[in-house]
């Protein structure tokens, strides 16, 4: 699989989000959420992204991370080879979600993370959510705690507007490395905060890339003619546009099943044309889809 930089990392340029293995109200059985994070790797994926969060309640932090580590534990290959990029900074109480970023919460998290991963310090670690009630230079400022402590090696920030990856940037210098916000074929209002990630020289993981692809818009008409002329499945194609994008994309689309991470993470090897990366950006944007944040 072809490769790109997060920070110190060369990692395939096709991840995977492992949020539904936990977060689905009807997610897999432990054995078939494991053969997806084994096909996975087998593709070549190395680098997962998960949160402590990502499970029904607060009852169960770290049901993601455990998986993800037990995964790991189980495969044949070189587990080493891979970097599992966690979040801290939200919580779910009653199987809700809340906003979590004092601090001391994200000091405790973090460590928590660290055991549910079972390894001594997490290789990305990323802050999941601004919390409107603590400033955010608090919050990533623990996050640099977390860095000197030896906690985390290195830090990312998510669902952020320009304002706060420059004051992230600010506060943590070279220990940020990476942003991840919402990004696909159809929804590219998140396209300042790529050009920004772009400039620090940071990588862009677009969450949600297959948002959109198996809708009516004209954008999501233009890649799966694209993706007949090639012979793939739309996902790939909306994949590949994604990566043809932008450099700095490194793309973590989300699988419950082998088959689906399967093709996914070929993606990384299939190249659009210019003609058709150009049919895809030029398209118009479907009126029907939210033009900020959902939340
Ligand atoms: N930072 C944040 O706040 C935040 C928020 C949301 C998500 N995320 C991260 O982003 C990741 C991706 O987001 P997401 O999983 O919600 O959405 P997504 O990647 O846009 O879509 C996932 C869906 O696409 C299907 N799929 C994937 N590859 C496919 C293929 N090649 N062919 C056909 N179907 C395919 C999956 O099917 P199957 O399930 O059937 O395999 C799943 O239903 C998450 O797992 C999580 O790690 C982060």
């Amino acid at each position: 699989m072809r490769t790109r930089r997060i920070g110190p990392w060369q990692v395939g340029s096709v991840g995977l989000g492992a949020m539904h293995l936990s977060s689905r109200p009807d997610r897999p059985a432990h054995a078939d959420a494991a053969a997806t994070m084994h096909a996975a790797l087998d593709a070549g994926v190395t680098v997962v992204d998960t949160a402590d969060v990502y499970c029904h309640d607060d009852t169960e932090i770290g049901h993601n991370e455990r998986l993800v580590a037990d995964a790991l534990r189980t495969w044949s290959g070189d587990a080493g080879e891979v970097l599992v990029a966690t979040k801290g900074g939200l919580a779910r109480p009653g199987g809700g979600w809340d906003f979590c970023g004092r601090p001391e919460h994200l000091h405790a998290a973090a460590r928590a993370s660290a055991r549910a991963l079972g390894v001594e310090a997490i290789g990305l670690y990323q802050l999941h959510w601004p919390d409107p009630s603590v400033p955010y230079a608090e919050s990533v400022g623990a996050l640099a705690e977390l860095v000197d402590a030896g906690v985390v090696r290195t830090v990312g920030v998510s669902n952020v507007d320009v304002a706060k990856l420059d004051t992230a940037a600010g506060v943590l210098g070279d220990r940020l490395v990476s942003v991840q916000n919402p990004f696909s074929v159809e929804d590219r209002w998140g396209e300042p905060m790529l050009r920004r990630a772009e400039e620090l020289g940071l990588a862009f993981l677009p969450y949600t890339p297959l948002a959109g692809v198996a809708g009516d818009g004209a954008r999501a008409l233009a890649t799966r003619e694209v993706a007949a002329e090639l012979g793939v499945s739309p996902q790939r194609a909306a994949l590949a546009w994604l990566l043809a994008h932008s450099p700095a994309v490194v793309a973590i689309p989300g699988s419950t099943r082998p088959e689906s991470i399967r093709d996914s993470a070929a993606a990384a090897d299939l190249d659009l044309s210019a003609e058709q990366v150009r049919r895809i950006d030029d398209a118009p944007a479907d009126p029907a889809r939210p033009t900020t944040f959902a939340h």
